[in-house]
């Protein structure tokens, strides 16, 4: 393939900014104004403030005018206000008032524009409240309150969220969200923030069908691109994504043959080696192209290429768009063991599109499904309400994409917040192991070749929930819902293939042994992991014995078995 030029590099231009205004919104203390200031400058567009310019319409401070009319006079002024700012014709960048999103008529005027929320947690939003004279803001209780209030209402109106009020990387997540204010991105796109130390401040994961076709105004600046793309997705989407990357610079493509059994030391050998004679250079860019099996290949090459380049996830599968593709994780297995070989590196930019996934065998998407119960049992509260409101996977890609892009984004959101706490896996992280002890040793038990990943994850969460119950009192029900949930899915609830002492062997290569002990992450409650359990032997078996049966017919029906 040709060398291409015309890519968004250091050169980049103000984008071509589609008629829509940028609006800012947050509670008070994100940094919204000065985020305002920014993004008007990279725009050249003119930039209005709905605080400073109710002020000086009411000829007054805010708080005098509070203290005297009272709160719903100034809702009323301030909706007046900003109404008339968003229909203005005309492009603006707006930063909003931390209430004015308590109007009904302002969230839904707000559809129309570019929405961009920033996030600040309440300690930071505090700190840099208390003393600014705001008169929501002198007592930290109902500023407590309301910060809890209002994050719902935020949430309700954002295409891109990003952190609040944190210097630097607000600023590079601000850069990075106005590739969603040009003309060439369309409206399905979306953006969250992926706070990390490494690359320094993180990188944005824009989700939503046409991600990827809107690549050139989204992608990380400079160099050209290399792709390593499943030989099977290049077949299917191959001609997408070269249309796609020409504009960056696409070089060239690499296909690697599909399936867990290609995830070795070998083959990412023959990815480096093909990428030193197409000449690729430290400032290029790696975009991984497939499901989770290339994105921890390529990754893995990205990491180790002349000591490390830039690394873009392009996944293909909903285990990748739901997890793999987030959170640095790479390697490769080797007959021992799963994922035994590996290193943390961050991609610079992850593009999720679901529409990629309308060619994914139903056995895969059902896979899939296994990682989104597995988040949703993490997360709680809302996500995990949307993961079992959500009709049978192949039926709510076509017929509920909405609810469906809603889960993937909340699955998203959650893994990036858990890995933002915890990026090498010292703690917390190892939340999101939920189940995967037992999978990971019925994968390597099976050769790699009885069960999808999912499909494991699957049965290893039933065996994680048996364990919570007996060690933490995890409630019952919540195992009875599970399995139910995961045959509606048409995934297994029971494994065969493998026999208990097999399994006990690869489990105990588990990672995260330690003084010849199990230590598993364990469910107390939905939303409520603890990591490190220490568990014998004795009930880790047990636990495999309850499991050992037939696959549910759904999973039979769809071959259950592997493989490429
Ligand atoms: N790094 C992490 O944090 C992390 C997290 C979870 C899972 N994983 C890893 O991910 C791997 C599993 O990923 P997976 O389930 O995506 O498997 P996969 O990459 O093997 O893909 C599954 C199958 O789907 C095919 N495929 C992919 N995209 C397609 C598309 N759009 N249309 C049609 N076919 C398509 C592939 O050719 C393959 O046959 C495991 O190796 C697991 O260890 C890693």
């Amino acid at each position: 393939m040709e060398a291409m030029s015309a890519r968004r590099g250091e050169d980049a231009a103000p984008p071509a900014a589609a008629a829509t205004k940028v609006v800012l919104i947050g509670f008070m203390g994100a940094g919204k104004s000065r985020a305002a200031v920014i993004a008007g400058r990279r725009l050249g567009a003119e930039v209005i403030d709905t605080d400073a310019l109710l002020e000086q319409r009411l000829g007054e401070p805010i708080a005098s005018f509070f203290d005297r009319d009272g709160e719903a006079a100034f809702r009323e002024r301030e909706q007046a206000v900003v109404l008339e700012l968003l229909e203005r014709p005309g492009a603006a960048v707006l930063a909003l008032g931390g209430g004015a999103i308590t109007s009904e008529q302002v969230r839904a005027r707000l559809r129309e524009h570019l929405c961009l929320y920033l996030e600040a947690d309440l300690d930071l939003a505090w700190e840099r409240s208390r003393e600014s004279g705001r008169p929501l803001a002198r007592e930290r209780a109902s500023f407590e309150r309301l910060h809890a209030e209002r994050a719902p209402l935020y949430e309700s109106a954002f295409r891109a969220v990003l952190p609040g009020g944190r210097g630097d990387q607000t600023e590079r997540a601000l850069e990075a969200a106005l590739g969603l204010a040009d003309a060439r991105t369309p409206p399905t796109v979306r953006m969250a923030w992926a706070c990390t130390s490494s690359p320094p401040g993180g990188y944005p994961v824009y989700l939503g069908v046409g991600t990827l076709d809107a690549a050139a105004p989204l992608w990380p600046a400079g160099g050209r691109a290399f792709a390593v793309a499943d030989e099977r997705v290049r077949v299917l989407h191959g001609e997408r994504l070269e249309t796609a990357l020409t504009p960056v610079g696409l070089e060239q493509v690499i296909a690697v043959p599909p399936g867990e059994r290609h995830k070795t030391l070998a083959e990412a050998e023959s990815v480096l080696r093909a990428l030193a004679r197409a000449g690729m250079e430290r400032s290029d860019v790696l975009v991984a192209f497939g499901g989770g099996v290339v994105g921890d290949l390529a990754g893995l090459c990205a990491a180790i290429y002349q000591r490390g380049v830039r690394a873009v996830q392009v996944p293909t599968t909903l285990v990748a768009q739901v997890d793999s593709a987030y959170g640095g994780k790479s390697g490769v297995d080797i007959p021992e063991a799963k994922n035994y070989v590996g290193v943390f590196h961050q991609p610079a930019a992850v593009l999720a599109d679901p529409s990629l996934l309308a060619t994914l065998p139903a056995a895969e998407l059902r896979a899939g499904f296994a990682e989104v119960v597995k988040t949703g049992l993490i997360s709680g509260g809302g996500l995990w309400e949307r993961v079992r409101a959500l009709s049978p996977i192949e039926h709510a890609l076509g017929d509920e994409p909405e609810a469906l892009a809603a889960v993937i984004e909340g699955c998203v959101r959650t893994k990036l917040a858990v890995v933002a706490e915890d990026e090498r896996e010292l703690g917390v992280r190892a939340s999101l192991n939920l189940g995967h002890t037992f999978a990971h040793a019925l994968e390597a038990a099976t050769g790699y070749e009885g069960y999808r990943h999912g499909e494991a994850v699957g049965v290893g969460l039933l065996a994680a929930l048996r364990v919570s119950e007996q060690e933490l009192g995890l409630d019952g029900v919540v195992r009875a819902e599970v399995e139910a949930l995961l045959e509606r899915h048409g995934l297994p609830v029971r494994f065969e293939g493998a026999s208990t002492d097999e399994i006990m062997a690869r489990a105990a290569l588990d990672k995260k042994r330690r003084g010849g002990r199990a230590r598993l992450a364990l469910l107390r409650s939905p939303g409520n992991v603890v990591t490190g359990c220490e568990v014998d032997d004795a009930s880790l078996r047990e636990a495999i014995e309850e499991f050992r049966g037939a696959a549910a017919p759904g999973a039979a029906a769809s071959g259950g078995r592997r493989r490429s």
